[in-house]
Formats: structure tokens, sequence, C-alpha cells
């Protein structure tokens, strides 16, 4: 059946803790199932002054998407939110996972052309300005080398 789903990139916020992030998990999976929406959450590390960046799919019904996609952007934890990817699909890619979650270190994005500069304050400005393709198949290729 198919699926309504939205990719968007973020900055974290400079004091975002681990317990936040465990925080962002347990809100999740409280409040998707109720909603029947699924997904995939990636934090790429940073160190220093930028914590790090997240990358977000949200799968589901679209009045629902939209409802959580402005809880979501209005949330202090994080910041410069770009829509890269939302639309219909086939099928949802995460049917078994209320949100999936994977923190992700530098070394491993590096075989990804596109993708290796997330967590680059940079990159979050050039998906701003240009827009960025390819990220449904970056989360679904990079989850299932990960799994
Ligand atoms: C990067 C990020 C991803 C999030 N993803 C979700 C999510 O998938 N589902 C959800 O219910 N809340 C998610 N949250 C938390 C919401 O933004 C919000 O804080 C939470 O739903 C509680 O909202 P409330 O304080 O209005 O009740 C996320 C927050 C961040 C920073």
């Amino acid at each position: 059946m198919s699926t309504h789903y939205i990719v968007y990139v973020s900055q974290a916020d400079a004091e975002l803790t681990q317990q936040d992030l465990e925080d962002i998990l347990e809100e999740s999976r409280s409040y998707n199932p109720r909603h029947g929406i699924t997904g995939i959450l990636l934090f790429a590390e940073r160190e220093g002054r930028y914590r790090g960046s997240f990358m977000q799919l949200i799968e589901g019904e679209e009045a629902e998407l939209e409802t959580l996609r402005k809880r979501i952007f209005s949330d202090p934890r994080h910041h410069t939110k770009v829509v890269l990817e939302r639309g219909r699909k086939e099928a949802r890619d995460f049917p078994d996972w209320s949100m999936a979650f994977k923190t992700v270190a530098r070394s491993e994005l590096g075989r990804h052309p596109v993708f290796c500069e997330l967590g680059d304050p940079k990159f979050q400005e050039k998906c701003a300005n240009e827009g960025m393709d390819g990220a449904l198949s970056f989360l679904c290729d990079f989850w299932s080398e990960a799994a």
C-alpha cells in the first residue's frame, strides 16, 4: 500500500546531550505508533562547537506527517531544518520501526560521495540553497549496510 513520506536534515543544538537523544527516541516510539508513523533517524556526530546533524525519514498518512513535521520543526533541540524530499512512494521502507535510530561517525560516511559531509554546517547550507537528491535511497542503503 502506498504511503507518504518526508526526509529532512537539521543541525543539532550545540548543547544536545545523550539524554536528549534518548528522550527524542522515547517520545518518537510512544507517539509514532499511535499515529501510524514509521521511519528512521540518523544522528551524524561532530566534535567541537557543532554537535552534529540529524537526518530523518517519516512515513505514513499525509496529514499525520504534516502534524508531526510541525511538532518536530518547533523543537528547540535542533535548528536549520531543510526538507530534502517529500511525496508518495510505493510502500514503507521501515514498516517495523516506530523510529529506527543510528548514531553515525564521520568515518562511516566516507564511502557515500554525496552524504559524507552530513554533520557539517556547510552541508546544511548547501541543502538549503541547492537541495539534495538521493536522501531516501541513502537512508535505506545506509541502514541495510549497517544491519
Ligand atoms: C531530530 C528530532 C526528531 C524527532 N522525531 C520525532 C518523531 O519521530 N516523533 C515524535 O513524536 N517526536 C519526535 N521528536 C520530538 C518532537 O519534536 C517533540 O518534542 C515531542 O513530540 C514532544 O512534543 P510536545 O512537547 O509538544 O508534547 C523529534 C525531535 C527531534 C529534535
